[in-house]
């Protein structure tokens, strides 16, 4: 076998066998199979495509590539969630202490990442003194206890992938349903998870710009789980503004304390019910989503969602004291409102601008090296369907330097765009992908 052999075949548009795939990746991992070859066959592949066979064998050997996580010390079905990602999304600390409270084990290996705002590690380091430092013992003995424990990625996770996403950002062959749903499952899988519910984002805000994508790459991901015995969910989602109100990382921690509370923003409040329902049901604590939903509802009424957060961030060395407290929280210079220079109905919002406007005001990484300001951020006071006077604030910035100030008011006031009729609020759930097939709502 020769990697001139496979790239030909790809190319005259044949199927790759499970062996040559194997060749691929261990050769491109290992080092023996230089940068040029490997993107001819991605590039041969984002033309003449990969079966779902193909793709789950592609799956499987970037999940081989490395160290494959351990979780079965753990009792209970270990259920994770992967968002595609967007601006404003903080539904991992609402979630997590949720479903742990019910009863499910939430094992959650997170990263911090490149972005608008921090990762979830960064987020939770807005409580002083949390670390998410500790031993693979030491990571599951705290979920066996308490259900929840937030790791470091320290594991050499799928290489494989690590390198050929490298590889394909600078090649033009990221946009591959097959390619993009191998990438986000190999690191899934190698992450111990036995069962999976992906929210898939769709819209300006989101890496799948149309619905139709949407639901494409959650079939691909749901398929290749079950391919491997992973029981997988997709969810398909609205991102076409900023899910809730905040963006920012101590002013999205406040905003996930909020709807622990029960006083969030009603659409994240909604996709972590949705979310979590799914979650539950996949880790057997409920029937069925109905069910599901009563028992995250009376978890989060009861307030022990709230305590399930505070009882994280207190075993992993954190001060809780904010959850109560909040005014104890850091906070900017600088707190200035944007008005509206116009008025009407909010016809949308782009949401990438938003994560721009937070990047500049320094809630997030721009490079590895970045440092990030936990404090600094937006805070929208209007969404979708809203109306606006002219010279009503339309968001709050949080911020420490005057100029990037003025810079992320520009930015936020492009972001809107205003409509004299009345707008209908978008639909935050478009669907559901199942092994059985896709439902659209
Ligand atoms: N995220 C990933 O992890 N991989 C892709 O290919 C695209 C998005
Ligand atoms: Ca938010």
């Amino acid at each position: 076998m020769t990697m001139y052999e496979i790239i030909k075949k790809k190319r005259d548009g044949h199927e790759l066998t499970k062996e040559e795939i194997e060749f691929f990746v261990e050769g491109y991992t290992n080092g023996t199979i230089p940068d040029y070859q490997a993107s001819a066959l991605l590039m041969a592949i984002y033309f003449n495509k990969m079966n779902k066979r193909e793709t789950a064998d592609l799956t499987t050997a970037m999940v081989n590539s490395g160290e494959i996580i351990d979780l079965s010390a753990i009792e209970g079905i270990k259920v994770d969630k992967h968002s595609t990602g967007g601006v404003g999304d903080t539904t991992t600390l609402i979630l997590g202490p949720i479903v742990a409270a019910a009863g499910v084990p939430v094992a959650k290996m997170s990263g911090r990442g490149l972005g608008h705002t921090g990762g979830t590690i960064d987020k939770l380091e807005s409580f002083k003194g949390f670390s998410v430092d500790m031993s693979i013992e030491d990571f599951i003995k705290n979920v066996s206890e308490r259900k929840i424990a937030i790791g470091g990625q320290t594991a050499d996770l799928a290489p494989a992938d690590k390198k050929l996403y490298a590889l394909r950002d600078v090649t033009a062959t990221v946009d591959n349903i097959s390619l993009i749903a191998g990438s986000i499952m190999s690191k899934k899988i190698a992450s111990g998870a036995d069962a999976i519910v992906l929210d898939v984002k769709t819209g300006s805000g989101a890496f799948m710009k149309t619905e139709d994508d949407a639901f494409e790459l959650a079939k691909e991901m749901v398929d290749i789980g079950t391919h491997v015995g992973r029981n997988t969910i997709g969810v398909i989602t609205d991102m076409d503004q900023p899910l809730g109100f905040a963006v920012g990382n101590i002013l999205e921690v406040k905003e996930a304390i909020d709807t622990l509370r029960g006083e969030g923003p009603e659409d994240l409040t909604e996709l972590c019910l949705t979310l979590g329902s799914h979650m539950l049901v996949l880790g057997k604590k409920a029937e069925n989503v109905e069910e599901a939903r009563k028992i995250l509802e009376d978890i989060i009424k009861t307030g022990k969602g709230l305590e399930k957060l505070k009882e994280l961030v207190i075993a992993q060395g954190g001060d809780a004291s904010c959850i109560d407290n909040p005014e104890l929280f850091e906070t900017p210079a600088i707190i200035e409102p944007v008005l509206s220079e116009a008025e009407g109905y909010v016809e949308g919002i782009e949401a990438e601008s938003i994560g721009r406007a937070a990047l500049l005001l320094g809630a997030g990484r721009e490079t590895k090296e970045s440092k990030i300001d936990l404090s600094v951020g937006v805070v929208l006071h209007k969404k979708i369907g809203d109306f606006v006077k002219k010279g009503e604030a339309i968001a709050t910035i949080y911020a420490n330097n005057p100029d990037k100030q003025k810079q992320a008011e520009e930015v936020i006031l492009k972001a809107y765009t205003f409509k004299a009729e009345k707008v209908e609020k978008r639909k935050l759930i478009k669907g559901i992908v199942t092994k059985d097939g896709i439902t659209k709502f």
